[in-house]
């Protein structure tokens, strides 16, 4: 896979499912990554696992992500999602959540350089398919350690590495520091890095490529009722980054409701009522920044069918 400019919609759990991915790959996303999904619970459980794993050929090339801590497992995981025809597999070893971290996966594998190499080295010998890892800075008081981890993943023959450059414990506090982002590249000069965190729109993607060096740029909540992000990205860093930093440069209002309809039908297609009562939490990000936002929000409670998501899509927007 060649990295060079390329956007990436981050994986973000409970949101970027195969509808919203392929949403965002059609409005300029070069890569899509699964939510991450657990290597024991795809070995264990793998009929209620398969249904985070489902993807559309549009959305490739497509990573799926996984979290463990047990090498084996995770082997037997990455090979798992290799035979289900992914184009790369990713280890989560950032997530901040007790759950995940507990078991010794997520970003506890910060505190532990060497297990997180092992564990890449373990998915990497068996995947069939290129592996990377997607790491904050470090898990409590050791900021850095983000290098020592990207140097023991490198080593197994990751891919590449996405820094997320906050610790564990600041969560999704204060600003994310690109500095660690343009020292993890010069580090490894020749290694794919992938930076991560606070990108708004075509001014920060720019700097960040600029200040950092980076190879590409994973965006994650700013994409959030905001599909068209990245091409509004790619038309800004080509313009030289003048764009506008956020949504304002969004697509006209009647392309952006025919965007909206075809999410929720898709959705309800796919999911069923499931499905429409999902697009609550979409309608209300897609609604941020339109006069009379938080009424129409009060409202989402009861948009259950598709006949009423679709009321409710022509009424507003
Ligand atoms: C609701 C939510 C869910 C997330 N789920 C995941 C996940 O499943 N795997 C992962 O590696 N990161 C996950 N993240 C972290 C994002 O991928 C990303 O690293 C973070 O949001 C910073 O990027 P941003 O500033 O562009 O949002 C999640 C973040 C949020 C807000």
């Amino acid at each position: 896979m060649e990295f060079t400019g390329t956007l990436i919609l981050a994986p973000l759990a409970g949101i970027t499912d195969t509808t919203f991915r392929l949403l965002c790959r059609e409005h300029g996303a070069d890569v899509t990554i699964t939510e991450m999904v657990s290597a024991k619970g795809l070995l264990m459980q793998p009929g209620r696992t398969h249904r985070y794993l489902r993807f559309g050929e549009g959305e490739r090339p497509i990573g799926a992500q996984l979290f463990g801590a047990v090498p084996e497992e995770m082997a037997e995981a990455a090979a798992a999602i290799g035979r289900l025809g992914f184009d790369f597999v990713d280890i989560n070893m950032g997530c901040p959540v007790r759950k995940v971290t507990a078991g010794g996966a997520g970003a506890a594998l910060l505190s532990n350089p060497r297990l997180a190499g092992r564990i890449a080295q373990a998915a990497v010998s068996s995947a069939g398919i290129p592996v990377t890892a997607k790491i904050r800075s470090g898990f409590g008081t050791e900021p850095d350690s983000y290098l020592a981890v990207a140097r023991e993943v490198f080593g197994a023959g990751a891919a590449a590495v996405t820094l997320h450059p906050r610790t564990r414990g600041q969560m999704f506090s204060g600003r994310a520091d690109w500095g660690q982002i343009a020292r993890l590249k010069r580090e490894f000069p020749g290694r794919v890095v992938i930076g991560n965190g606070d990108v708004t729109g075509p001014e920060d993607a720019r700097r960040m490529l600029s200040e950092t060096g980076c190879d590409a740029v994973m965006v994650g909540r700013a994409a959030l009722g905001n599909p068209w992000i990245f091409s509004a990205i790619r038309q800004g860093v080509a313009a030289g980054g003048g764009a506008p930093a956020t949504a304002g440069n969004g697509p006209a209002r009647i392309a952006r409701r025919a965007l909206i309809l075809r999410h929720g039908e898709e959705m309800h297609r796919r999911c069923g009522e499931a499905g429409i009562r999902e697009m609550r939490k979409h309608l209300a990000w897609y609604s941020r920044g339109i006069p009379g936002a938080s009424a129409f929000r009060g409202d989402l409670v009861r948009v259950t069918t598709l006949d009423e998501f679709r009321l409710a899509v022509e009424r507003f927007f």
